[in-house]
């Protein structure tokens, strides 16, 4: 990029990423060719036009099909978090959905085994890297139980819950039960809403699942008085700029709500999300945000508000920044 120079990246903790999200073309091709694709993905379109959530879902879900082994997951995995390494991100809390691989045959053990080893042998190599397991809401509340079942066995793999897929037509009440339930083991809660959904979504996931963080909580803007509250309770919402013009949430990155949040005191970070799909990692989104006029100031607020909203204590948070 002619005009620009490089610069280090501003460390940051990464609180909103899929891995899933991370398999990026190079290994789409190359997983395909190993598990029996052949040249089937050659073709696939690097950089796909997205018009909602749904269609990214949809085209994500069809790349997904290449994964199929324990070593598979393992291997990308390892291959975001040496991305986000790269990108400045010195903590990483990711999620992974393991009923959408269940769904296609890959049983819940290689999905929790593969990423959990990943993480794990990042931590042993002094990267501090968490995983969250998200129930895939489309698929209900029965499954969300389920899910909870299959995975608790590896529960030291992960450290919270979460809560993504297609948005509306799911409210995150449905799901009440089951996040009491991973509250009552200990786990950390957080749920995506108010991407697509309205500002109730994101009462709801306050109010009924008592979740600790938001993730994009975009229309949470629509309500004054919502708002009011989470700045109050200096609630984090985990925006996603790149995915959220990417998938229409935001018409342009200059008409971002996330700079009327900070105006406002809310306890705003920045994450990637589905970086193999939206244009980068973190570091990508705050150069993004950079050019659609954040000053260094507010990227520094953006930074040091991802280390409070971290599943962190106090010693780590200080080992961190
Ligand atoms: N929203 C909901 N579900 C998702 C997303 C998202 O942005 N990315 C991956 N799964
Ligand atoms: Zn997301």
């Amino acid at each position: 990029r002619p005009g620009t120079t490089a610069r280090v990246p501003l460390p940051v903790a990464e609180l909103h990423l899929h891995v899933e999200g991370a398999l990026g073309p190079d290994l789409l091709r190359s997983f395909a060719r190993l598990n029996g694709f052949g040249t089937a993905f050659d073709g696939t379109d690097p950089e796909p036009e997205f018009v909602d959530l749904q269609s990214f879902l949809d085209r994500r879900d069809g790349d997904l099909a290449v994964l199929r082994t324990e070593e598979d997951f393992h291997e990308l995995g390892a291959a975001y978090l040496r991305a986000a390494r790269a990108a400045g991100v010195v903590r990483a809390e990711s999620f992974i959905d393991p009923m959408v691989h269940l769904q296609r045959g890959v049983p819940v053990e290689a999905v929790m085994r593969g990423f959990g080893s990943a993480f794990a042998e990042a931590r042993a190599t002094g990267m501090s890297c968490d995983l969250i397991v998200c129930f895939t809401r489309d698929l209900g509340a029965e499954a969300a139980e389920a899910t909870l079942d299959a995975v608790l066995p590896f529960r030291e793999h992960f450290i919270g819950v979460g809560l993504d897929s297609a948005e509306v037509g799911w409210p995150p009440s449905l799901f009440r039960d089951v996040f009491a339930r991973a509250a009552a083991d200990g786990l950390r809660l957080v749920a995506h809403a108010g991407e697509e959904g309205g500002p109730d979504y994101v009462r709801e996931a306050l109010d009924v699942l008592h979740v600790e963080r938001i993730d994009h909580g975009l229309r949470a803007m629509e309500d004054a008085e919502l708002m009011a509250r989470i700045v109050d309770e200096r609630i984090a919402l985990t925006v996603c700029p790149l995915s959220n013009v990417a998938l229409r949430a935001v018409p342009r990155m200059e008409d971002h709500p996330l700079f009327a949040m900070l105006e406002l005191g809310a306890r705003v970070t920045v994450s990637s999300d589905d970086p193999a799909y939206f244009g980068g990692q973190v570091d990508a989104n705050l150069e993004a945000l950079r050019a659609a006029g954040a000053t260094e100031a507010q990227l520094e607020t953006l930074a040091r508000n991802s280390f409070d909203a971290a599943f962190v204590d106090e010693a780590e948070r200080r080992a961190l920044t």
